[in-house]
């Protein structure tokens, strides 16, 4: 039977962020709550649910709504399902995603949703940041934008997997069964959906813009690197037990602050995406 709620969203700040209240999530949403969230997704490129209990299997079904739900990104078999999603500690990786990143941008076709919850946390520390990357294109100076929407630039994988250590290792000989190390995407991302143009360079895996030169490249990215920090663009949220994030990786970045040396135990599911476009198609 379709669960009947009355939703509520408040927003955290005017670039990014929203609370969604009155609403559990699983796989029984009526189609207007369900709508509710996926609007809300679209419009503030990261929700927060707190209290959710729903089992993986459900919370699966929700995300079938919006695509082909994955355990992850990167290191998974074709045909993932819910019983393969284990939970998670950050503590070893932390310093991995202690960057601002869009989830696996190294990929051809990297996901375009991700959803934690969180369900062990530090006392104290282990929040994670999030930043809009249409507020921050939008915020540059014209020319400046049209120029960065006819470029292209290099995604690799040997960037974060540096940032891991002895776990980077491990990782990059999974990951290099199945994939490429690097990918070219579009420095400015056309949203399929809703048309928006975002920033798609990231601090954790961008190293190049074809067609520069090295130290052209070098200075635009750091620039751009710096400008998408700005408070004006982001949030930081200090999660709960149960608490789900809800992110669209193609327009949101994230960080999660590694200030925490407990474990900290969350489920993790992805939503297969699409190879990002750039303005020019
Ligand atoms: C991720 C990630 C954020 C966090 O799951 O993709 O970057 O809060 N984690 O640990
Ligand atoms: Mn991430």
């Amino acid at each position: 039977m379709a669960t009947r709620t009355t939703p509520a969203l408040n927003r955290l700040t005017p670039a990014v962020g929203a609370v969604i209240d009155g609403v559990q999530l699983g796989d029984d949403l009526d189609s207007e709550t369900l709508g509710f969230v996926q609007k809300a997704l679209l419009d503030h490129g990261v929700v927060f649910l707190r209290n959710q209990q729903a089992s993986v299997e459900s919370l699966w079904g929700f995300l079938e709504n919006f695509g082909t739900p994955w355990k992850e990104d990167s290191f998974g078999s074709d045909d993932d399902g819910p019983e393969d999603v284990a939970d998670f500690d950050f503590l070893p990786t932390r310093h991995g995603t202690a960057i601002w990143h869009s989830d696996s941008s190294f990929l051809a076709e990297p996901p375009k949703i991700t959803l934690l919850r969180a369900l062990s946390l530090p006392e104290i520390g282990g929040d994670t940041c999030w930043a809009s990357m249409t507020a921050a294109y939008d915020a540059l100076y014209a020319p400046l934008r049209a120029m960065l929407d006819d470029l292209t630039a290099v995604h690799s994988i040997d960037v974060p997997m540096g940032r891991m250590g002895e776990y980077g290792d491990v990782f990059r000989a999974n990951f290099e069964e199945r994939h490429a190390s690097q990918q070219v995407h579009p420095v400015v991302a056309v949203h399929p959906e809703t048309g928006r143009k975002a920033l798609y360079v990231t601090e954790s895996c961008t190293n190049r813009i074809v067609g520069l030169s090295p130290h052209e490249g070098r200075h635009l990215l750091a620039m751009l690197f710096e400008h998408i920090k700005s408070p004006d663009f982001n949030l930081r949220w200090r999660w709960s037990e149960n608490d789900i994030a809800l992110w669209d990786n193609r327009s949101v970045q994230h960080y999660a602050v590694p200030d925490y040396d407990s474990p900290r135990v969350v489920q993790r599911i992805i939503v297969a995406g699409e190879r990002p476009k750039g303005p020019g198609g």
